[in-house]
């Protein structure tokens, strides 16, 4: 338990500013843990329909001010929409802001048109009705804006949410699933803040180039949270809606966890793991035992022998700038907890993986980024191309690639640059082949992002659905959002 003083001083450290509250470690926070409402939508048989709201706010994500934000249906963030696969929903979105946006249901397998990526576009005040049929199985996928040029800006001021896809056999399998009591979503993101409250975007030519990282952790909205556990097993929905910050995942005291799910579904069974690494637009489920009633800390912080080889370039860059390299994420209180934890299944579903004697078509694709002697002079800083696929930057009227409905292609993407990219295909879930070291934890599920490594090679198996539309692409995209907005994506239709 937490001493008085300990307690004192947390509030103290909290009258002061987010950044000191993070430098406070292991304290506990006195913000409590947020549960994004559920939204099931109105049910008429298998067709289901959702109302949804863009719109602008205020949040008190700080003390005693103020921070505008954006928010679907409540003023930061988005609901969580749950469905099960068979169902057909029908999503209704009102553009409440006065700037163009849309909403993308990332990792969901839809026809072209519904997909709410850049063709989408909703002008303020009007509507955009998106029908599809979750053919898909269980899995934890979200929703995001995805406006040309702007995602960044709109995902970090909140346009962004969870959704949920359930099946009978998730069901079956008994897991944690009781929504905010055994069963949370965790949205992570990094913020920083101005003084007046509002949120700090980008603020110089460093941050457009790497992308935005920010110095304060949200989980769903809060600053550093504390998740009053009532159950010994708790499944944790990890996304990582940040912009462009890699988490590398582990409690503060090495306990271990079971990783159930993927960017896809369920794994075909847990992984047990210390720690997790998970790049922009990745998600993970995981299942924690707190039966032993400790107060477990989940925190962002890479391994030491990792982080001695590691620390070069980019990472020494940054700390060289003074900028902070671990967070603590959010606390888990078991105090109240009793009782042994529920049976975890030895094994979970079963995968219909697309068949590699099926492939019927291989495609390269280069991640580039011009870096290098360059950087030193500003006038190539404020460029356009400087981040590219293949040679192109992003072109909303040229289709990059023609892929066939319901075939099987090896993606090979190769990252010529000295950072990391996660790389996002639309419409697909895909099986990781091959990369340098081992396949393993949460990359042996189905996936639609995938961390490609400074210099490495990733082949990925994907089977397209049957979905076509010759005039409306899809996107692949480098998942850093001031990435793709300067425009690292490409198009893709399927035919
Ligand atoms: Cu999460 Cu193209 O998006
Ligand atoms: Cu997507
Ligand atoms: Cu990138």
């Amino acid at each position: 338990m937490l001493s008085r003083r300990q307690f004192v001083q947390s509030l103290l450290a909290f009258a002061l500013l987010p950044k000191q509250l993070l430098q406070a470690k292991g304290f506990l926070s006195p913000n409590a843990f947020k549960v994004p409402p559920l939204e099931l939508g109105s049910r008429s048989g298998k067709n289901v329909y959702f109302d949804l709201n863009i719109q602008s706010g205020k949040s008190a994500i700080l003390p005693n001010r103020l921070t505008p934000t954006l928010g679907i249906n409540q003023s930061f963030l988005g609901v969580t929409l749950r469905a099960n696969k068979g169902d057909r929903v029908h999503i209704k979105v009102k553009n409440n802001y006065q700037k163009t946006s849309t909403l993308h249901w990332h990792g969901a397998k839809l026809p072209a048109k519904a997909d709410g990526g850049p063709h989408q576009p909703i002008k303020p005040n009007s509507t955009w009705l998106s029908e599809f049929d979750i053919i898909q199985p269980a899995a934890t996928l979200w929703y995001h804006s995805h406006q040309m040029h702007e995602t960044g800006l709109q995902v970090y001021h909140g346009l962004a949410g969870m959704f949920i896809v359930d099946d009978d056999e998730s069901k079956r399998l008994d897991l944690p699933s009781d929504y905010g009591v055994d069963d949370f979503p965790v949205i992570i993101q990094d913020k920083d803040f101005n003084q007046d409250g509002s949120f700090k975007y980008i603020s110089d030519f460093r941050e457009k180039l790497m992308g935005k990282k920010g110095e304060t952790i949200l989980v769903n909205g809060v600053i550093n949270p504390v998740l009053k556990a009532t159950k010994s097993l708790i499944r944790l929905r990890l996304l990582n809606g940040s912009n462009a910050r890699t988490y590398h995942l582990n409690f503060d005291d090495g306990r271990m966890f079971n990783i159930i799910a993927s960017d896809g579904g369920l794994l075909e069974k847990p992984e047990m793991v210390h720690s997790i690494k998970l790049a922009p637009a990745e998600r993970a489920e995981i299942l924690v035992d707190v039966s032993d009633g400790k107060m477990p800390i989940l925190r962002h912080k890479m391994h030491m022998k990792k982080s001695a080889n590691r620390m070069s370039g980019m990472m020494m860059m940054q700390q060289a700038q003074g900028k902070k390299l671990e967070f603590d994420i959010f606390q888990i209180d078991a105090s109240g907890v009793s009782g042994p934890s529920k049976k975890i299944p030895k094994n979970l579903v079963k995968h219909d993986n697309p068949s590699a004697q099926l492939i019927s078509n291989k495609r390269i694709f280069k991640l580039q980024m011009q870096m290098g002697p360059q950087l030193a002079f500003g006038a190539v800083m404020g460029s356009k191309d400087l981040l590219k696929i293949n040679g192109n930057t992003m072109d909303i009227n040229r289709i990059d690639e023609v892929v066939k409905a319901g075939s099987v292609e090896l993606w090979e993407i190769e990252n010529t640059s000295m950072m990391e990219h996660p790389f996002h295909i639309h419409n697909v879930q895909f099986k990781i082949v091959s990369r340098r070291g081992k396949i393993k934890g949460h990359e042996l599920g189905f996936k639609d992002v995938v961390l490609v490594r400074p210099h490495e090679t990733v082949q990925v198996l994907i089977e397209f659905p049957k979905f076509s539309d010759s005039k409306t692409p899809y996107m692949y995209h480098c998942h850093i959002l001031e990435h793709e907005d300067r425009g690292m994506m490409g198009q893709f239709v399927v035919v």
